[in-house]
């Protein structure tokens, strides 16, 4: 079937779609910046013919802005740029001119000229004797780890880097009295919001004297008017400090929202029932996973690990149930202080803290607002 124009412009679309995916995925690719325009390696012969004639004058024109303003349009060429030679570069000027070049197969010779900060090779199509030659590391395919960088990375300038956090204030005679309530509210809207692990969080303790700090994110699985429970393994090295010195530090942060809140308190094991009722309600492939994991010790290398979970997936391959391991468990901290902190403009967060105060005998919780 002869390939026609029909046939280019839906190649051109599926080309599009496949690269915005592509491209969204590298690694590199800061989130802020979402490309404003991809195009594909459209190099021509002769004068461009409508609509491309427009367009590629366009994306010529894109390139004249200030490098160091965020919001700046990016430009991703997918192999040689519009206008381009494919031996020479742009000789005539009027060519695209890239933030980032995918070359594809291998680089063409106009990419000796390619100015831009992100060079990627698309390793698919690359020949071993190219692979050899350069030693090249590529990534397997499919789909965004068939890219590597080509050069060097450009230089961050971390601190160049900062948001203005712009929400809605957090006054006191909006927030709920008792701090539970004000963080279900907050989950939920978390939730609501779509972000993604809502319920993950940084959980710091320390051992013995309050020395040896550590933190690690956990996954929250449970609240109630005890506390706030997560699960683990009561031989890793979080346990451990638990057992020296039982306190800890919640910490949640919520992109998107603005939010973070910090809780703190002392932490207790839960009962063996509810650790064995978390336990079973884990998909079995995180049962066995917790079975053949001795967290936070020293293993030989990765196969060690495959080998042995690879033995009691068989071993459990009939359905039967899997046992919880003596060593696994959950915890739950008991807070003694709530801090909620929404981000504002010019850096005047709002922060609500709560703290339990003895009031006629009885505890009760008291709002006070910190400084940001
Ligand atoms: C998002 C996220 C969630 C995690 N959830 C848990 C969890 O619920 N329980 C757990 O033991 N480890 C979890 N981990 C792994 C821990 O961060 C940590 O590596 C592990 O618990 C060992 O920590 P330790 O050596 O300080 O005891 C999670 C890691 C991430 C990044």
């Amino acid at each position: 079937m002869p390939f026609n124009q029909d046939h280019h412009r839906i190649l051109l679309l599926v080309l599009f779609v496949v690269a915005l995916i592509l491209i969204q995925d590298l690694p590199f690719y800061p989130s802020s910046s979402t490309p404003s325009a991809i195009e594909f390696d459209h190099f021509l012969m002769g004068t461009p013919r409508p609509p491309f004639d427009n367009l590629i004058q366009r994306l010529a024109s894109l390139h004249n802005y200030d490098q160091t303003h965020q919001k700046s349009p990016v430009i991703v060429s997918v192999d040689i740029p519009s206008g381009w030679h494919v031996e020479e570069g742009d000789i005539s000027g009027e060519g695209i001119k890239p933030d980032m070049l995918v070359s594809l197969t291998a680089p063409k010779f106009c990419a000796k000229k390619f100015r831009g900060p992100h060079h990627f090779l698309d390793g698919r199509f690359v020949p071993s004797t190219i692979v050899d030659k350069y030693k090249l590391c590529l990534p397997l395919y499919p789909g965004t780890s068939m890219c590597v960088r080509i050069g060097k990375p450009p230089q961050v300038d971390i601190s160049a880097l900062r948001e203005n956090y712009i929400s809605p204030a957090f006054l006191e005679e909006q927030v709920e009295a008792d701090p539970f309530n004000q963080f279900h509210k907050w989950v939920d809207d978390a939730v609501a919001a779509g972000l993604r692990e809502p319920n993950s969080m940084a959980l710091s303790t320390a051992g013995k004297d309050g020395n040896r700090e550590s933190s690690r994110m956990v996954l929250l699985k449970g609240v109630d008017k005890d506390g706030l429970v997560w699960n683990t393994n009561y031989e890793s090295k979080k346990a451990h400090q638990l057992s020296e010195n039982a306190r800890a530090s919640i910490l949640f942060y919520w992109d998107g929202l603005n939010r973070q809140v910090r809780v703190e308190g002392s932490v207790e094991k839960v009962s063996e029932e509810e650790s064995e009722h978390y336990f079973h309600s884990r998909p079995r492939g995180s049962q066995i996973g917790a079975m053949v994991s001795e967290q936070s010790s020293v293993v030989p290398g990765r196969e060690a690990l495959d080998r042995k979970y690879q033995e009691l997936e068989d071993q459990f391959s009939d359905g039967s149930l899997i046992p919880k391991p003596k060593h696994w468990g959950a915890y739950r901290l008991k807070p003694e202080l709530f801090e909620f902190w929404q981000g504002q403009p010019s850096r005047l967060h709002d922060r609500l803290q709560y703290s339990l105060v003895e009031v006629d005998g009885g505890r009760l919780w008291k709002i006070d607002r910190l400084a940001p």
